[in-house]
């Protein structure tokens, strides 16, 4: 185990076993989407990085369709904060998602303001659909009113570093899920 973890939440099976779980329930519903319009889907995965990054990767390996990818941007945190303040900047939105299915992919979800700020840039350009996919959603009031379609872990209100998940930079390319120890941070 990593020396700055406190101990290992989600080992890298479990995670591999639930992404690939996840790839099917969305793909059972872009397929019935898909049936739905007699058509194929102009699919686009909007990955929040640089938290979502791994994530992104393992999920859409395990989903063989056509699909476009472009990375977004959304920052809350500044340096070593471990609680989101401030407000949340947003960049790298398509200008024009017309005609678009749209989903969201996010490393974490805490308070809900990351997500909501999000959605709504998004749905400013005006996709055809939009869903929203998170690795995982921590224990906390407001996590559970966020609009969120998928949902990969529901984890307790601790501060987790790992498989893309960082602490002022660090700790991203750890393979598995932990908690990280109060004197690291
Ligand atoms: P929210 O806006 O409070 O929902 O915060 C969501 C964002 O904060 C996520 O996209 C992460 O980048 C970051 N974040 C929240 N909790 C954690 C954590 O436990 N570890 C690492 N990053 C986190
Ligand atoms: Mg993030």
């Amino acid at each position: 185990m990593a020396a700055d973890l406190e101990r290992i939440l989600i080992d890298r099976d479990r995670i591999a076993v639930r992404v690939a779980e996840l790839s099917r329930t969305i793909e059972d519903d872009l397929e019935a989407m898909a049936a739905s319009r007699g058509g194929e889907l102009e699919l686009v995965f909007l990955p929040v990085m640089t938290g979502a990054m791994i994530f992104v990767a393992d999920l859409i390996r395990c989903l063989p369709r056509r699909l476009r990818i472009h990375p977004i941007t959304a920052s809350s945190y500044p340096g070593k904060a471990t609680r989101s303040i401030g407000a949340v900047t947003v960049s790298g939105v398509p200008a024009d998602l017309t005609g678009r299915d749209v989903l969201l992919v996010d490393d974490i979800l805490d308070s809900g303001r990351t997500l909501s700020v999000l959605q709504s840039a998004i749905q400013g350009q005006r996709p055809r659909s939009l869903r929203t996919c998170v690795l995982l959603r921590k224990d906390v009031a407001r996590a559970a009113e966020a609009d969120c379609d998928y949902v990969g872990f529901d984890i307790p209100d601790a501060f987790v570093v790992g498989y893309g998940l960082d602490h002022d930079g660090l700790h991203r390319n750890l393979p598995d899920i932990g908690i990280l120890r109060t004197d690291a941070r």
